[in-house]
C-alpha cells in the first residue's frame, strides 16, 4: 500500500496497536504525526523511526486526547506545518474495569472523553481540512466489545458501540465531500493493555480454544487493516466496520451450553 508523503495522523501511538499503524503508515510512506499523551513512548518511537534502514518520517506530538484545548493546538500545528491532512487514526483507548452499579462519575467520564469525545474532536478539527481539500480517510478503532459485552467493562462497551455510531454518521454527513470514515473492531489482540491477561497461567491457551483461527491477534493485523481502510483500495468503503477477530465473535454463541453437551 502505498502512503508516499500523505499526512497521517495516529492517537495513541506511543504502544500496541497505534505504535504498529503509526509505523506501518511510515513504512508505507507516509508523513506520520503519532499522538500520545506518554512522552517517553512517543521518544522511543521518533528514535527507532530515525534509526530504521531507511529513515522514516515520524513526527512526536504529546496530546491528551481527553483534553479539548491540547486536541485543537495538536490539529493546529498539524495544519499549519503540513497544509494539509489524508489520514487519522482514532486509535488512543483505554479500558477501566468495574461492575456497573460501582461505576464512578469519574471513571465513566474518563473513558467515554478519551475513547469517543477524543476520536469525536480529532475528526471534526481535521475533516475541515479534508473537506476543504475534498478529499481524506478517518478510521476508528472500535472493539467488539462494542456489540458483544460482558460482565465488568464498565463504560467501555458503550464508548465503543457510540464510536460506531459515530463513524456512520460521519461517513454520511462527510462522504459527500469527499472524506471517508470507517471502523475497524479488533478481537483478542496481545498488547500492553492486554498482556496482564496473558500473565495468567492458562489464560492464553484458554482463549485460543475460543477463537475459530485458534490464535491471538498482533497489533501488526490491525495495522493491515488500518492501511487498506485508509487506501485508495478501499475507495469505496464508507461507513464500514471491519471486524478482526479471527471469527471469535461468530463463535460466542457456541458457549452456550445445549442439552446434548451440559
Ligand atoms: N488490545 C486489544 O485486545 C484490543 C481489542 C479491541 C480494541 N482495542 C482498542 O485498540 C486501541 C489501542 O489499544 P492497545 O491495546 O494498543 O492499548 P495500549 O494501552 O497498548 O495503547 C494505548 C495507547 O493510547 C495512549 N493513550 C491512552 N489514553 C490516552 C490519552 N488520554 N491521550 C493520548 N493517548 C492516550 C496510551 O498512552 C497508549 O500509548 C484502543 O482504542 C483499544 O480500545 C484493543
Amino acid at each position: 500500500m502505498e502512503f508516499k508523503d500523505k499526512v497521517c495522523v495516529v492517537t495513541g501511538a506511543g504502544s500496541g496497536i497505534g505504535r504498529e499503524i503509526a509505523w506501518a503508515f511510515a513504512t508505507a510512506g507516509a508523513q506520520v504525526v503519532a499522538v500520545d499523551r506518554d512522552l517517553a513512548t512517543l521518544d522511543r518511537l521518533t528514535q527507532d523511526a530515525a534509526r530504521a534502514e531507511r529513515p522514516l518520517h515520524v513526527r512526536g506530538a504529546v496530546c491528551d486526547v481527553a483534553d479539548a484545548q491540547q486536541i485543537t493546538c495538536t490539529c493546529d500545528e498539524v495544519v499549519a506545518h503540513f497544509g494539509r491532512c489524508d489520514v487519522l487514526v482514532n486509535n488512543a483507548g483505554i479500558l477501566r474495569r468495574g461492575a456497573l452499579q460501582d461505576l464512578p462519575d469519574a471513571q465513566w467520564d474518563q473513558v467515554l472523553d478519551i475513547n469517543l469525545s477524543g476520536g469525536f474532536r480529532f475528526a471534526r478539527h481535521l475533516a475541515r481540512n479534508m473537506i476543504a481539500n475534498g478529499r481524506g480517510a478517518i478510521v476508528h478503532i472500535a472493539s467488539i466489545a462494542a456489540t458483544q459485552t460482558h460482565g465488568g467493562c464498565g463504560a467501555y462497551s458503550a464508548s465503543k458501540a457510540a464510536t460506531l455510531a459515530l463513524s456512520a454518521q460521519m461517513a454520511v454527513e462527510w462522504g459527500p465531500h469527499g472524506v471517508r470514515s470507517n471502523c475497524i473492531s479488533p478481537g483478542l489482540i496481545e498488547t500492553a493493555l492486554s498482556a496482564p491477561f496473558y500473565a495468567i497461567p492458562g489464560v492464553r491457551e484458554q482463549r485460543e480454544r475460543l477463537v475459530p483461527l485458534r490464535q491471538i491477534g498482533t497489533p501488526r493485523q490491525v495495522a493491515d487493516a488500518a492501511l487498506f481502510l485508509a487506501s485508495d483500495a478501499a475507495a469505496y468503503i464508507n461507513g464500514h466496520n471491519l471486524v478482526i477477530d479471527g471469527g471469535l465473535s461468530h463463535a460466542l454463541i457456541a458457549q452456550v451450553p445445549r442439552p446434548e453437551t451440559a
